[in-house]
């Protein structure tokens, strides 16, 4: 069986390669050799966001590999401090600077900030709208949003955002915001796919990952794309950029993908922030 990373439609049209490369907490000088060794095993997604202050290095390391930009699909999120529409634009054109691209495949509202703003990241969407119907942006999307906040853009807005980027791992199921996404048409973004390494010492997965020859990393992000989930696994190490990407030459059965689905401790299982309450603007 090849390793082929395979795409994933979107709800515009567009299409994304289900598997990437995050770059959070990537310093920015080690950020142009991790994204150009990702782009040497065969990457063609890259994560990133204002808030990891990597964007300029990202762009670097795109063009010193040679690729086309077209070969490379960009991601990179609004910083928390930017919902007010204006600062929003000018927040976008610094990020197409520092990419020193004319344009990203996907950007999205990193974080929801439901108790920032008034509560107003519908004219943070409707801000969003713009850059996409000026081709800046080939797609919108956003992060972080519980299904409260989805029900609020559908019922404010009429562009459905083309993906929600939300925590996801074996711990953190996160399934009714999937299954919000799953009937109107969101693809999942599954960020910490391996829940910063926290999984990877489960006694189950441990056991999963013997009985097929594989790491436990693999096996997990293995088991979020056969749930459909989009993910981009971070790493500055190139042994483990290497073996994240070799997870399209084998396959879970129904009986394994549940044993791992099990794991899921609901709330507690959550590394990150809980959307409802986070409210963080960097300095
Ligand atoms: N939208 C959001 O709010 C949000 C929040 C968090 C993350 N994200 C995105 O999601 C991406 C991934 O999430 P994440 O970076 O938080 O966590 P992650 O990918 O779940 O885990 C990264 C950690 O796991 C280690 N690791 C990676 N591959 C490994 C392997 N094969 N074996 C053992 N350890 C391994 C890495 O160590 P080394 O680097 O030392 O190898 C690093 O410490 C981010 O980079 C970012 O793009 C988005």
């Amino acid at each position: 069986m090849a390793n082929t990373v395979p795409d994933i439609t979107l709800n515009d049209g567009n299409t994304i390669p289900q598997l990437g490369f995050g770059v959070y907490q990537i310093a920015p000088e080690d950020t142009v050799e991790a994204v150009g060794t990702a782009l040497e095993i065969g990457y063609r997604h890259i994560d990133t966001a204002e808030m990891y202050g990597n964007e300029a290095e990202v762009g670097e390391a795109i063009r010193r590999s040679g690729l086309d930009r077209d070969e490379v699909f960009v991601t990179s999120k609004l910083n928390n401090g930017f919902h007010r529409p204006d600062d929003a634009r000018k927040a976008f054109e610094s990020t197409l600077a520092a990419l020193k691209m004319d344009h990203i495949d996907l950007f999205l509202i990193h974080w929801p900030l439901p108790t920032r703003y008034d509560g107003d990241f519908v004219s943070t969407w409707k801000t969003l709208e713009e850059f996409q119907r000026d081709g800046r942006a080939r797609s919108i999307g956003v992060s972080n949003f519980q299904v409260a906040h989805l029900e609020r853009l559908a019922a404010a807005t009429d562009v459905v955002p083309a993906v929600n980027q939300i925590e996801v791992h074996p711990y953190f199921g996160n399934e009714e915001v999937r299954a919000y996404g799953r009937a109107h048409g969101i693809p999942t973004e599954a960020w910490s796919p391996i829940a910063q390494g926290a999984v990877l010492d489960d006694p189950t997965l441990v056991d999963i990952a013997q009985e097929l020859d594989r790491t436990v990393a693999q096996v997990v992000l293995r088991w979020h794309v056969q749930r459909g989930d989009i993910v981009f696994p971070k790493s500055s190490t190139p042994r483990r950029i290497e073996e994240n990407f070799h997870i399209f030459d084998f396959e879970l059965d129904d009986a394994t993908m549940e044993r791992i689905t099990s794991l899921d401790k609901g709330e507690a299982g959550r590394q990150g922030p809980n959307p409802d309450t986070f409210d963080y603007i960097p300095a």
